[in-house]
C-alpha cells in the first residue's frame, strides 16, 4: 500500500481543498472500483478489513452512517452485518458506482454525495453509528468531520473508524533492510509535518495465483498528515468518549501465509482503529 510514492511539495489546504479532493477521487473511481471488487486491495482483504470487522460493534438493527464510503464495498458488507446503512462520499463518480452496484444487488442502501465534514443532508441525532474506513485522513478538516459526526449521532452512539497508523505512516516512511534484504524496520520522518500532500501508488500485490500485473496507473491520493494526538484531541473535543483503540497485528499464520505481511508482524501496525462513544 505504500510503494511506489512520489511527493508533490507547496500544497497547502487551500489548494488541496475539498473540490480538489473530489475530483481527484473522481479521477481514481474506474479503476478504484474496478481493483477493489476484483480483490486486489489484498491489505483490505487478508489484513486490515477483517480485523475492523472485529473491532466494530454490534449493528445489526441499527442506523448506521459511513463516512467516506467510497464505491461501497465495505458499506456492503456492513449491510450485510444487518446494519440499516447510509453511505456519504465527496466524490460523485464514487457515488455513481455505489448506487450502480446497490440498484444490481440492492440492500437498502441509501448513498449521498457530500462531505463528512458537514453531513448537511442529515439531521441531528439521526444515526445510531458512525463508521468510516481509510477515509478520515483523507479529508482536510478533521475536526469539522468529527464534529459533524457528533451531531447526527443519538446521545450514546458510536464512532468507529480506521485510519492509516499516524504514527508510522508519516510524510517520510521508509522501509530498513539488510544486505540480504530482510526488514529490520520502518524509519518514520517528519511526524509533525502537517502539510497536506498527494500520494501516488497502487495495489501492487496481486493474490499469488491471480498471475496479473498491478496497474500501470497509480492512484491520486490527496493526504492530510496528523498526529496521534491531533486524532486523539479532535475525537476528545467533538464530544466523544475514547472506550477503545487498537493497533491490529496480522496473525502469525497471516504472516507465514503471505510473506509481504511479515513485516507489518514484526514490526509495525499499517492501521489504526478507534471506538468513541459521544457523550
Ligand atoms: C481511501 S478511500 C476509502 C473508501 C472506502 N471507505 C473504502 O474503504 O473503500 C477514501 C474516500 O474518502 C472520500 N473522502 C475524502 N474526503 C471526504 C470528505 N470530506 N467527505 C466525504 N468523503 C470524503 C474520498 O472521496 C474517497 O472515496
Amino acid at each position: 500500500m505504500i510503494e511506489a510514492k512520489l511527493e508533490e511539495p507547496a500544497l497547502t489546504e487551500k489548494t488541496l481543498d475539498e473540490a480538489a479532493v473530489a475530483a481527484a477521487w473522481d479521477r481514481n473511481a474506474d479503476l478504484w472500483t474496478q481493483e477493489v471488487r476484483n480483490g486486489f486491495d489484498l491489505y483490505r482483504e487478508v489484513y486490515t478489513f477483517p480485523a475492523f470487522l472485529s473491532f466494530v460493534p454490534s449493528i445489526a438493527g441499527k442506523r448506521v452512517i459511513d463516512l467516506g464510503c467510497g464505491e461501497g464495498s465495505n458499506t456492503r458488507c456492513f449491510a450485510r452485518l444487518g446494519g440499516l446503512m447510509t453511505g456519504i462520499d465527496l466524490s460523485p463518480e464514487m457515488i455513481e458506482r455505489a448506487r450502480e452496484q446497490e440498484e444490481k444487488e440492492p440492500f437498502g442502501i441509501a448513498y449521498e454525495i457530500g462531505s463528512f465534514n458537514e453531513l448537511s443532508p442529515f439531521a441531528d441525532e439521526e444515526f445510531d453509528c458512525a463508521l468510516s474506513t481509510m477515509a478520515l485522513m483523507d479529508g482536510p478538516d478533521l475536526s469539522a468531520a468529527l464534529r459533524a459526526a457528533s451531531r447526527v449521532l443519538k446521545p450514546g452512539g458510536t464512532l468507529c473508524f480506521s485510519i492509516l497508523h499516524p504514527c508510522f505512516i508519516t510524510p517520510a516512511v521508509k522501509w530498513l533492510t539488510d544486505e540480504a534484504g530482510s526488514y529490520l524496520g520502518l524509519q518514520v520522518g517528519r511526524y509533525f509535518d502537517r502539510a497536506p500532500f498527494v500520494e501516488y501508488w497502487r495495489f501492487s500485490r496481486r493474490s499469488d495465483t491471480s498471475g496479473q500485473q498491478a496497474s500501470e496507473r497509480p492512484f491520486e491520493v490527496p493526504r492530510f498528515p496528523r498526529t496521534l494526538s491531533d486524532y486523539i484531541n479532535a475525537v476528545s473535543d467533538a464530544g466523544f468518549r475514547i472506550a477503545r483503540v487498537e493497533e491490529p497485528r496480522p496473525s502469525e499464520e497471516m504472516a507465514r501465509k503471505h510473506d509481504w505481511l511479515n513485516r507489518w508482524y514484526q514490526h509495525a501496525p499499517l492501521v489504526l482503529f478507534i471506538l468513541a462513544v459521544k457523550a
